[in-house]
């Protein structure tokens, strides 16, 4: 895939799917920016993997619940590499609870980083790509977001919550030549999953008909595909990498 001129922002690029994501764009080609509300010291072994690969990254500490923040991480993505033409929206958190014991502050902080997050980038972005009339932007979901999952009712709502926002942004920006997709992972095995029951894993895997996790290159290859010039045509889409879990 190509990426050669072209900046790419990663939400959450500090670990995870989101690290895997960076280091692929880096690899077509691309300049990356690592947001991310950890501190630097933890996007370290990141920026280190670009850099050992020939690309050039920068990590700007932002948190993606903040409307305000998200804007200043943006215009200083800005004032570093002069342009924007790719956001990956994927940082994101669980704090999972059956309905009947979730807490409000669960609700809201799920919610608030999930799918506001998502909000916030997008808005501080499409100015920008409106004008330059080109641009990708690729969304992190999940198939929780299309099945539901015993215990993650604000989780899977935001993840809902985000494909209905895909497909809006797709249809505002589309004749600004600008293409939204959303990928709908199954589980992938990162420090959220490691995080996860061992009998949410087995369950997992009982389901997945490819009998084996994903990993976070999995879902790295389809995001750079999606940006790049061989996507031209593909926009407003929900792409699956799941092993098969979903069906
Ligand atoms: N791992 C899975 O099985 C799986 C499955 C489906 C979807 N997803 C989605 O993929 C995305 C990445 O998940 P992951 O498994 O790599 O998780 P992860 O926990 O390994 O990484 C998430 C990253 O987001 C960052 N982050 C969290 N809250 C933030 C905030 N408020 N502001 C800025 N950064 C913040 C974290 O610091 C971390 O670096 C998430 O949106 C998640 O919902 C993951």
């Amino acid at each position: 895939m190509d990426l050669k001129n072209k900046v790419a922002v990663v939400t959450g690029g500090a670990s995870g799917i989101g690290a895997a994501i960076a280091l692929e764009m880096a690899l077509c080609g691309a300049r990356v920016a690592i947001i991310d509300c950890r501190s630097k010291v933890d996007a370290d072994g990141i920026l280190s993997r670009i850099e050992e690969v020939g690309g050039i990254a920068v990590f700007i500490k932002a948190d993606v619940a903040d409307f305000k923040e998200a804007n200043a991480a943006m215009q200083s993505v800005v004032e570093f590499f002069t342009r924007i033409d790719i956001l990956v929206n994927n940082a994101g958190i669980n704090r999972d609870g059956v309905i009947w014991k979730m807490s409000e502050e669960q609700w809201d902080e799920v919610i608030n980083v999930n799918l506001k997050g998502y909000f916030n980038f997008i808005r501080a972005v499409a100015p920008l790509f409106r004008e330059q009339q080109s641009g990708k932007i690729v969304n992190i979901t999940s198939i929780n977001g299309l099945r539901g999952k015993f215990g993650q009712a604000n989780y899977a709502a935001a993840k809902a919550g985000i494909i209905g926002l895909t497909k809006t942004v797709a249809k505002e920006l589309g004749k600004y030549n600008v293409n939204v997709n959303a990928i709908a992972p199954g589980l992938i095995e990162t420090e959220m999953m490691k995080n996860a029951d061992e009998i949410v894993r087995t369950a997992a895997l009982d389901e997945i008909v490819l009998k084996r996790l994903g990993q976070p290159e999995d879902i790295a290859n389809l995001a750079a595909f999606l940006c790049s010039d061989l996507a031209r045509h593909i926009t407003g889409e929900v792409i699956k990498v799941d092993g098969g879990q979903y069906i």
